[in-house]
């Protein structure tokens, strides 16, 4: 039997994000060997408390380990976030502030608590002890991984691939140019994308390629478990507040990281991947934090293993969550 593909999840959660790690576990195709969490869709605290209780409700043995809650020198610079333009998706309603990430996911309070060890020294160790190589899976801002790379570029050799959620070539839902993982740690994107590790970017083209809307909805509430349930509730509140906040028109959402997950298990998932000189900009400005893809002839021989997801197979991701998600 084919050993299963050993996998550290880096998360922001986070609605989508809540709905990528129900996905892994629920799957038992990975082996899932901790969760890290992260700055990003909200602060640390938050994204650590609603990590642990998706994976409370589960009933998971997997750890969770708190990462880094800042990124990594963006916000030293002052104005530097309002040259990118950045754009919240926040909105009032009666008073009520209505965000695609609620700051608590509608779970139960954990009762479990994250590991007492750092995110980023258990991913090390784990990655310098492991005899198999490991597939890391950052679906929030890059600081942790870009953390673990530079303590120790060594640490690379131990790297089987890191499929991460981010960037997007010519989609953007953060600032006037950037999609919001990258732009929420500009310097720390770069660091990973140039680091010479074979990177998959599942970026908005991706993504947002393969979004659902309430006929989706529909069809997970059908399956009748936990897992189905809430992952029904989160992407028809995605939907809605992505709607209300004027972020786009069609009654549609990505659950953006679900598709790194399920490439992770099938990479046929990811469709139009081409290998691309890839960057991303740091300079601070209205392109901060954007993904570099270049066209030049010049620049056609790809120098990095940097692969970018253009267009995501819809149906089998839809597919692959359902059969999975129908277990929880
Ligand atoms: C990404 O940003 C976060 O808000 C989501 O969880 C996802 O990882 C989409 O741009
Ligand atoms: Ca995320």
């Amino acid at each position: 039997m084919d050993r299963k593909r050993k996998v550290i999840l880096d998360v922001d959660t986070g609605s989508d994000d809540a709905v990528a790690i129900m996905t892994a576990i629920l799957s038992g195709e990975l082996d899932v060997l901790g969760i890290t969490t992260v700055h990003g869709n909200l602060p640390l605290p938050y994204t650590t408390d609603n990590t642990l209780r998706v994976v409370e409700m589960l009933g998971a043995d997997v750890p969770v380990y708190a990462g880094c809650p800042f990124p990594l020198v963006q916000d030293l610079l002052p104005g530097r976030r309002l040259n990118a333009g950045e754009v919240h998706e926040d909105h009032v309603i009666d008073g009520k502030v209505v965000a695609v990430h609620e700051k608590a996911l509608p779970l139960p309070a954990p009762t479990i608590k994250a590991q007492k060890e750092h995110a980023v020294s258990w991913m090390l160790r784990t990655l310098k002890e492991s005899e198999e190589k490991i597939t890391l899976i950052p679906v929030g801002a890059m600081t942790n991984i870009a953390t673990v790379l530079r303590m120790d570029p060594s640490v690379k050799e131990h790297i089987e691939e890191i499929i991460c959620m981010g960037g997007g070539v010519n989609i953007h839902n953060r600032a006037f140019r950037s999609e919001t993982n990258f732009y929420n740690d500009p310097e720390a994107a770069k660091i990973m994308v140039c680091s010479g590790v074979k990177v998959t970017i599942v970026g908005l083209d991706a993504t947002h390629s393969s979004w659902f809307g309430y006929e989706e909805v529909e069809k997970l509430r059908a399956l009748h478990t936990k897992a189905a349930d809430f992952a029904a509730e989160m992407l028809y509140h995605r939907i809605y507040a992505a709607n209300l906040t004027g972020a786009r028109k069609e009654p549609k959402s990505a659950l953006h990281d679900v598709l790194a997950v399920c490439a992770a298990i099938d990479p046929t998932v990811l469709q139009d991947v081409r290998h691309e000189t890839c960057d991303v900009d740091i300079g601070g400005g209205i392109a901060d934090g954007q993904l570099m893809t270049s066209m030049r002839y010049c620049h056609s021989q790809p120098k990095l293993p940097t692969y970018v997801a253009y267009k995501g197979d819809g149906d089998k991701l839809f597919s692959m969550m359902c059969s999975y998600l129908a277990r929880g």
